[in-house]
């Protein structure tokens, strides 16, 4: 459909490397437990967060879905930030699967910060509801790929512990975070209740989450995940191509930052370009001058067979990926250089 598609990177396909390992992966019924592949990729995942264990799951959605389904009893309250994912882009699942009321708070990057969350927090009072769960996104999607700096993990977590609320990381995008940011997998195992992270993103998997945390939080979640329809049977096939992914393409997410920061830079000179938000792993944010419709532009530029996504009004967003090539981004820039 498009010769460069940056509309998100979830748009990767498998490379042929990918497909073979995916196709010599040994499977079974993985409702039954009896998936060596799943098994492994489970084991795998739990062992470099430090964690008990590990489950995997259709999608990012359903893992964190999953994730508060299990820690928010209905009238609870999660504190998250209000460009987060699990409120804006999961189909109201906080409401309609956990039952459960929102409390926001955070900055223009898509961070939040400990006052933020403490001014969110309810007393123990039965008029109010019951702040169960702090959840945090790494890297930001609406806040443009941002990530946080450790120090400030620690203080959220700080907060989290002294207030009895769960600490949840939709860490869709964490493996970005963890090569721009030079952070560890086993500190975010320590530092989080549970963990989702996404296979299927700038990773290049086809399909696919994992959601690591103790053993009874696993036990609860994959009885929660048979609930809704999410046990699945040669599911290996799938956790072969997230094993490749995960040994093959995590540090090269270092060549989609550079390619967004290049992008960025680029679009800073262009005079219809209002305003670049500094990309800090592969989501590049820009917005256009007030003159320019956003959704004409984005209609002109997939005419044009370059596909951008947005994220609200003025929030152009570009996602850079491992499908994406040198001469895709000469390409990009040659066609926004007569626009
Ligand atoms: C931050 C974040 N969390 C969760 C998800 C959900 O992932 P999925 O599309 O696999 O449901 C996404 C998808 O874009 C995301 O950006």
């Amino acid at each position: 459909m498009f010769t460069v598609d940056l509309r998100s990177d979830t748009v990767t396909r498998p490379s042929d490397a990918m497909k073979k390992a995916m196709m010599e992966s040994p499977v079974g019924d993985d409702v039954l437990g009896d998936d060596p592949t799943v098994k492994h990729l489970e084991s795998l995942m739990a062992e470099r967060f430090g964690m008990d264990g590990s489950l995997f799951c259709v999608s990012g959605t359903q893992a964190n879905q999953i994730a508060l389904m299990s820690h928010l009893s209905p009238g609870d309250q999660v504190i998250c930030h209000p460009y987060a994912h699990i409120y804006n882009y999961e189909g109201g699942g906080i409401a309609a699967n956990a039952h459960a009321s929102v409390a926001f708070t955070g900055d223009d990057r898509g961070i939040m910060h400990p006052e933020g969350v403490l001014s969110c927090l309810k007393a123990d009072d039965i008029h109010f509801p019951k702040s169960s769960v702090l959840a945090v996104e790494n890297t930001s999607n609406k806040g443009g790929g941002t990530c946080y700096e450790w120090e400030e993990i620690e203080a959220l977590r700080a907060v989290a512990s002294k207030n009895g609320l769960l600490f949840h990381l939709d860490g869709a995008r964490l493996y970005n975070a963890l090569i721009a940011k030079n952070h560890s997998e086993s500190d975010y195992g320590a530092a989080f209740d549970t963990v989702s992270i996404c296979l299927s993103k700038g990773l290049g998997a086809p399909v696919g989450s994992i959601l690591l945390g103790n053993e009874a939080f696993i036990a609860h979640a994959k009885r929660i995940r048979k609930r809704i329809g999410g046990g699945w049977r040669q599911a290996g096939f799938l956790a072969g191509a997230a094993i490749y992914a995960l040994e093959n393409n995590v540090d090269r997410l270092a060549e989609d930052h550079a390619a967004a920061k290049d992008m960025a830079e680029f679009l800073g000179q262009q005079s219809w370009v209002k305003k670049v938000v500094t990309p800090e792993t592969n989501i590049l944010i820009f917005g256009l001058n007030e003159d320019i419709d956003q959704e004409a532009f984005i209609s002109t530029l997939a005419e044009k067979g370059i596909g951008i996504s947005q994220m609200g009004p003025g929030k152009c967003r570009m996602v850079f990926h491992l499908d994406i090539t040198p001469a895709h981004l000469k390409e990009v820039k040659s066609v926004l250089r007569t626009y």
